[in-house]
C-alpha cells in the first residue's frame, strides 16, 4: 500500500514553547515539542496528513476508543550528529510494526508513505527540538485510536493518527532492579501480546505496582501457561548472559518483536559473542545466579536503550547481579548508539537520513 503524499499540509504554531524547556535536565517523555502530525480515517480511507500545532484532542463521549480500548502506538528516537543531520534509526520496522499492531486490532493500516513523509515533515520543522546532549533524543509516539461512535462492540469507522514528539532524557534513572512474575500474566497465546496495543501496558500497571511497592521498577513477565519461562520487561525485551554466552527468549504471539532485541542479536554477533535465541527457564537463571555463572542481564528497547539490571526478585529471595568491568550491556550500547547518532559506520544498513 503506497499513496503518494506530496506537499503535506503545515499549520505552523503561533508561538514556540522551546524556550521553556530545559534541554540539560530532561525527563522522559513529559514535554512536547510545538507541532504533531495529524491523519483521520474516515469515509473508509485515510485522509491527507497535516502537520498541525500540538494541541488537545475533544473526541465524543461514545467514540469505541475509551470503551473497547482500540489503540495502537510506536516509539522511536530522532538524534541529531555534530553537523546537525537529522537520523532515524530502522523507521521502516516501525511503520510495518505498527501495521502489524493495527490489523490484530482491527485498525486501518497506515500507508507508508502518509507515515514516512508525515514524520519528515514534522521532523524538518521541530527540527530544533531534537536534543544533542549525548544520552538525549527526541522521543517519537506515532498512534492511532479509534475516534468512531458508538457504544455496538465493533471496530469503529473513524480512527485518528497522531505523531508527538517528546525531547526526552534516560527512561530509568540508574540501574534497574526487577521482579520475575509468578502469578499475573502480560499476555497469552492468540492474544495480542505482539502488538504495541495501549491495553497490554494498562493490564501490567496493577501487577507492576505491586512490584514497585516491593522495591523493583519493572516486572519480567514469565509465560502465561507455567511461569516457568522469562519472556520480556514491561518496556523492553530482555538479554540474559550466562558465562560469555547472551540469550534472549524466541518472539512469540505473547511477545513484543523488539527492533532493538533484533539489533542487538545481529551486533553481539558481529562482535563474535556466541548469541542463543531460546527458551531460558527461570529455574536456569535461579541457579546460575546462585553458582555465579549469571553474568549479566539487560532490557533492550527504543525508551530503555540497554538497560542493565542489578538483580531480580524471585519467589520471596532476592538476587544481586555482581557489577563487572566491561559488560555486554555497555558494549552493545556504545555500538547501538554510535550508529544511532552518526559516529560509525553503519554496515547494517539502518541509520535513515531525515
Ligand atoms: N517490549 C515491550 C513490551 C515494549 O513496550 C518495548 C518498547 O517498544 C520493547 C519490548 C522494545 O521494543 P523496541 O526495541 O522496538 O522499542
Ligand atoms: C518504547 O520503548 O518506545 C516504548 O514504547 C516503551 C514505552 C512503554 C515507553
Amino acid at each position: 500500500m503506497n499513496t503518494a503524499v506530496s506537499d503535506i499540509e503545515v499549520i505552523k504554531a503561533k508561538k514556540t514553547k522551546i524556550h521553556d524547556v530545559d534541554f540539560d535536565h530532561l525527563s522522559f517523555g513529559s514535554t512536547f515539542s510545538d507541532h504533531m502530525l495529524e491523519c483521520n480515517y474516515k469515509d473508509g480511507k485515510w485522509q491527507a496528513p497535516k502537520v498541525v500545532p500540538y494541541q488537545p484532542i475533544t473526541l465524543d463521549p461514545s467514540a469505541k476508543i475509551f470503551h473497547y480500548g482500540q489503540s495502537v502506538f510506536e516509539g522511536m528516537k530522532a538524534y541529531k550528529d555534530a553537523k546537525n543531520d537529522i537520523y532515524l534509526f530502522r523507521p521502516l520496522d516501525n511503520w510495518k510494526r505498527l501495521n502489524i499492531s493495527s490489523k490484530r486490532l482491527a485498525i486501518p493500516e497506515v500507508p507508508e508513505s502518509y507515515f514516512m513523509e508525515g514524520l519528515k515533515t514534522l521532523l524538518k520543522l521541530d527540527s530544533e527540538w531534537i536534543p544533542k546532549k549525548e544520552g538525549s533524543s527526541l522521543y517519537i509516539r506515532p498512534f492511532i485510536f479509534a475516534t468512531g461512535k458508538g457504544f455496538h462492540a465493533s471496530p469503529a469507522n473513524e480512527y485518528k493518527f497522531i505523531i508527538a514528539c517528546a525531547p526526552s532524557g534516560a527512561y530509568f534513572a540508574g540501574k534497574v532492579k526487577v521482579l520475575i512474575e509468578e502469578t499475573y500474566s502480560r499476555s497469552a497465546n492468540g492474544g495480542v501480546g505482539f502488538a504495541k496495543a495501549g491495553g497490554n501496558y494498562a493490564g501490567q500497571f496493577y501487577p507492576t505496582q505491586l512490584a514497585v511497592e516491593k522495591g523493583y521498577q519493572q516486572v519480567i513477565w514469565t509465560d502465561d501457561n507455567t511461569h516457568e519461562y522469562i519472556e520480556e520487561a514491561g518496556a523492553m525485551n530482555i538479554f540474559i548472559r550466562i558465562n560469555d554466552t547472551l540469550i534472549t527468549g524466541p518472539t512469540s504471539d505473547r511477545i513484543l518483536d523488539g527492533i532493538t532485541r533484533k539489533s542487538i542479536i545481529e551486533l553481539a554477533k558481529a562482535e563474535g559473542i556466541a548469541v542463543e535465541v531460546r527458551k531460558i527457564s527461570v529455574h536456569e537463571v535461579v541457579a546460575a545466579a546462585k553458582n555465579g555463572s549469571l553474568k549479566e542481564m539487560f532490557g533492550a528497547g527504543t525508551a530503555a536503550v540497554i538497560s542493565p539490571i542489578s538483580g531480580f526478585g524471585y519467589h520471596g529471595e532476592d538476587f544481586d547481579i555482581p557489577e563487572l568491568e566491561n559488560t555486554y550491556a555497555s558494549l552493545m550500547k556504545k555500538r547501538i548508539t554510535d550508529i544511532q547518532t552518526n559516529k560509525c559506520e553503519d554496515p547494517f544498513g539502518w541509520r535513515f537520513k531525515v
